[in-house]
Order: structure tokens, then C-alpha cells, then sequence
């Protein structure tokens, strides 16, 4: 039998957990709008056409904050074509997704959908194709009560109230060469810091986004983050990283290993960040916006889904529409996990994307709304992660991958509300073939019970929700929890995700 071994105590914190850490990540792409939360004709939309059903899931999944409206969409974006009356909105080319936005959904409809589901904005800016002047100009629309000319815009187009938008992205992805107006470092960071620094003057309470590296593997990376974070360091809160990951080959043992790499990414960042801070002789410290983090099989949208033609410019095509099976979800549970191991210094995240574009959810036009796997570890960890981060000591046995080399089959993470009496443990099994019994000493926690116990597993590992069967894949309770004189086992199944709730 495989064993490992985990000691929870509550004294050893690794950080607080904040909410934004379970942020999502809507994008004018694809059905992510358009026949995903927007479907005016749905048996389920309400009197602005939101789908209700969609709002009850997005609920249900439990999403903090919310970044909008790109990604790559956003460096071709022009934001006063999404406000003011419907009828005199523009169409225009997307030419990050070669589609046409109509403008139907803009920034109005977009906050009032948010407070259906009861998420906060977290806006990007177009530094890509615009600059200061136009951020500035968005910045003085949503936050500024009345009394100039764009703030007066905004009370005539209906909303009296400002949007009080806190959180703002600098732009999207700069680093990468697909990105329309990618910049060099140097070139990024004059205009970042330029911009943050206006809108500061504009909005001192604003919390700034500075882009980091697309991807730990951009060759830029590393240097990247140092330049830009050179002339940005007083201006901004947070660094941005993104990554995504999928079994690539076959090597299902690599991908489950995925969060190796992202522990790495976090890690990497924060220490260049430090880096540029004690260069500086500066005691702030810059935190990380993990802002764009999943499971994302991206050669197919390289090889199928692309959209060509100069004729060929579609309102919400079939783009980026992942199924995600089991394994895809345990590797994405375990992405939240080092998300939690970091909660220190990676105080918000966005899960990208949230409806029918590498989603959680799942829609389809007059027909049902329905969870992939992947909303299941999110759910319930979002649900579950309360009060601090605990750094754990995990003794486990390690298998061989071609791209991590040695990785212990068990990670997990703890965490622990000392008010609320509450704590979790969420656990991932990376065997392909053993179940694992893990033992963990919760002596430091007193006398804890077992709330609840959740495993997702599967025989078929590539087992996924459709259309056709929506609930193939659902998380199921975990029955072999035992819980004795400070002593907590549980066996975890091959390939598996784990959540435990503990009270006192
Ligand atoms: O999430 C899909 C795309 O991935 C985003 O638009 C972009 O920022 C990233 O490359």
C-alpha cells in the first residue's frame, strides 16, 4: 500500500487568503457573451436577456472578482463603443479573435450582470493599440461621481452611480508577439508606469496590474519582469502571470506534475520582483495577479478553430471550446493548490475563462447550461479555502516525469479560519495506478471533526460532461475519511482531487 504522510499546525502561516484569489476571467470571445451569459431569446434569460441559469451556476461556482473584457481582445478595444445607446453602437473587427463585436453587451450591461452574480469588476486597459490618455479617460467614466464631461457621460447613459472599479489590468499579454501593439520591455514599461501614474492622480485608491510574462516559457521571461518592474515598481500592487496547461503526447504523468511548474513560475516572479526592490533600497512589496491560469488545449485552436478571410469576420463563433475530462480537473485542482501555497504574495488570480471559452460552464443556444469538471474543484475550494494558508510538512513518495523529473505523487495544501473554527485540506493523488493513504497529524487543530470529504476520480481518466451527459463526472463523497485521537486518514484514488472540511 503507497502512504503518505501530512502534518497540519496552525502556527506555521504562510499567508491570508483574499477572496480575490478565486477570481474568474470573462473575455468578448467566442460564446463567451453572446450565447453564453447573453442570450436574450433563452427560455431562462431575464428582462436584459442574462441567462439565469448561467447566473445560478456562476454563482454556484463561487467567482470573486471579475477581469474583463480581454485578454487579447482588449488591445484592439475601444471602449466608448461599448457605452450609450444599443442601436448607435458600433460593429467592429475583433482582430484578436477575427470576429465581429457588436457592442450589444458593454461596459453598463457588463456591471449590471456582476451584480447578478454578485462578482466585482476588474478592468482592463487598451495599452496595446491606444495609450494613457484613452485609460485615463475610462478611468474618469467609471470612477468620478459627476461633474466633467465623462463622468457626466456616464450618469446620462444611465448610470448615476460610479462603478468604483478598484482593480485595473495594464494592459493585456505585452510580451507576446501575437498581442496587436506588443511592445519591447522598455517601451512597455515607460508607458505602464506613465499610466499608473495618471491614474493615480485621477484615483488614489486604484490597485494596479503591471504585465508580467505571458508564460514562464516566453524567452523574455525573467527579464521581462525586471525591466518592466525598473519603471513601474512605486506605481503598481501586482505583477501579472499566466499560464496554461495540457497533456501534451500522452505524458499524462508531466501533466499532472503541471503544478510543479507553476509553483516554479510564482516563485521565479516573486524573486525578480524582490530583486527590482532591493535594487530600489525599497521596502514595498510587489504582489502577484495570477490573472489568466487553466487547462487549455491550445493547438486546437491553432488547428481547428482559427477563423481566416477577409470575408470571414463572425458574430460569437465555436471558439476555444475545451471539454475537460477528469484528469484535466485534477491537474486543475492542483493548480489551486499551489495557488493557496503562494497566498502570501498571489493575492488575486482569475480563472480564465469562465462560460463556453476554456470554462468551468458550459451553454448551449435555447438548450442547457451545465458544469465541466473543472467547476468542481473550483467550487468547492473557493467554498472551502477560508481564513489563512498553512505551509505544510508533506512526506510522500515520488515518481519520474520526462518534463519535472522527480515530483511527490501527493500535493496539498491546509487551510485554517481560527475564528470560524474551520479548517480544509485539499489533496491531489498523482499515481496513475495506486491509490494513496494519506495520514495527517491535526493534533495542532484540537478536537476536529470530519464536515465533509469530497473526491473526484474516475475509472475512465479522460472521462468528460457533455451536452449529451452532462453530470458523467461529478465529485463523489469520500467515505474512507477516518478521523481518530488527532489522527486523519483517507485513501485517495489514482488520479484524483480531494477537499476535506474539518471543524472544530
Ligand atoms: O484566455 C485566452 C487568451 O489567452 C487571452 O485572450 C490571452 O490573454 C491569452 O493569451
Amino acid at each position: 500500500m503507497t502512504t503518505a504522510r501530512l502534518t497540519i499546525d496552525p502556527h506555521f502561516v504562510t499567508g491570508r487568503i483574499q477572496r480575490r484569489l478565486f477570481g474568474g476571467f470573462v473575455e468578448h470571445l467566442g460564446r463567451h457573451i453572446y450565447d453564453g451569459v447573453y442570450e436574450p431569446g433563452h427560455p431562462t434569460a431575464d428582462a436584459e436577456g442574462f441567462r439565469q441559469d448561467v447566473i445560478d451556476l456562476v454563482r454556484e461556482l463561487g467567482v470573486s472578482t471579475i477581469r474583463y473584457p480581454g485578454g487579447n481582445f482588449v488591445s484592439g478595444f475601444r471602449w466608448e463603443d461599448s457605452v450609450g445607446p444599443r442601436e448607435q453602437r458600433p460593429h467592429r473587427l475583433d482582430l484578436a479573435w477575427h470576429s465581429t463585436e457588436t457592442n450589444e453587451v458593454g461596459l453598463h450591461e457588463f456591471a449590471s450582470w456582476l451584480e447578478k452574480v454578485g462578482s466585482d469588476l476588474m478592468m482592463a486597459v487598451n495599452l496595446g493599440t491606444r495609450g494613457t490618455l484613452e485609460a485615463l479617460d475610462l478611468l474618469e467614466y467609471s470612477n468620478i461621481r459627476g461633474g466633467t464631461a465623462l463622468s457626466e457621460l456616464r450618469r446620462r447613459n444611465g448610470r448615476d452611480e460610479p462603478f468604483g472599479v478598484e482593480m485595473w489590468c495594464l494592459g493585456n499579454e505585452m510580451d507576446g508577439p501575437w498581442q496587436l501593439g506588443h511592445r519591447s520591455a522598455d517601451d512597455y514599461g515607460k508607458i505602464a508606469s506613465q499610466t499608473a501614474k495618471g491614474m493615480r492622480q485621477i484615483d488614489p485608491g486604484v490597485k494596479l496590474v503591471v504585465c508580467g510574462s505571458s508564460s514562464a516559457h516566453m524567452p523574455t521571461f525573467g527579464e521581462w519582469e525586471r525591466v518592466v518592474l525598473s519603471h513601474t515598481y512605486d506605481d503598481v500592487d501586482y505583477i501579472s502571470c499566466h499560464a496554461y496547461y495540457e497533456e501534451k503526447d500522452g505524458d499524462i504523468d508531466s501533466f499532472l506534475a503541471s503544478a510543479v511548474d507553476m509553483d516554479h513560475f510564482i516563485e521565479t516572479v516573486i524573486a525578480t520582483a524582490d530583486h527590482v526592490g532591493a535594487v530600489r533600497g525599497s521596502t514595498k512589496k510587489i504582489d502577484i495577479s495570477f490573472d489568466e491560469w487553466n487547462v487549455w488545449y491550445i493547438d486546437r485552436y491553432h488547428g481547428v478553430d482559427k477563423i481566416e478571410g477577409i470575408d470571414n469576420w463572425p458574430v460569437a463563433p465555436r471558439l476555444l471550446e475545451d471539454v475537460y475530462s477528469v484528469v484535466d480537473a485534477v491537474v486543475f485542482g492542483s493548480l489551486m493548490i499551489s495557488l493557496l501555497k503562494h497566498a502570501d504574495r498571489v493575492t488575486s488570480a482569475s480563472l480564465a475563462q469562465l462560460v463556453n471559452v476554456i470554462a468551468p460552464i458550459m451553454t448551449e443556444p435555447g438548450g442547457p447550461a451545465w458544469r465541466q469538471t473543472t467547476f468542481y474543484p473550483f467550487s468547492i475550494t473557493s467554498r472551502l479555502a477560508q481564513g489563512e494558508a498553512l505551509e505544510l510538512k508533506l512526506d510522500a513518495p515520488t515518481y519520474t516525469t520526462q518534463a519535472y523529473g522527480e515530483v511527490p505523487l501527493v500535493d496539498a495544501v491546509a487551510t485554517h479560519d481560527a475564528e470560524a473554527g474551520r479548517s480544509a485540506v485539499f489533496l491531489v493523488n498523482r499515481s496513475r495506478t495506486e491509490p494513496i493513504t494519506v495520514t495527517v497529524d491535526v493534533v495542532g487543530l484540537g478536537d476536529v471533526s470530519v464536515l465533509e470529504a469530497h473526491t473526484l476520480s474516475d475509472e475512465d481518466v479522460h472521462a468528460k460532461n457533455t451536452l449529451e451527459r452532462p453530470e458523467r463526472v461529478t465529485v463523489h463523497v469520500n467515505d474512507s475519511v477516518r478521523i481518530d485521537g488527532g489522527e486523519l486518514t483517507i485513501t485517495l484514488p489514482p488520479v484524483s482531487w480531494s477537499a476535506i472540511a474539518l471543524a472544530r
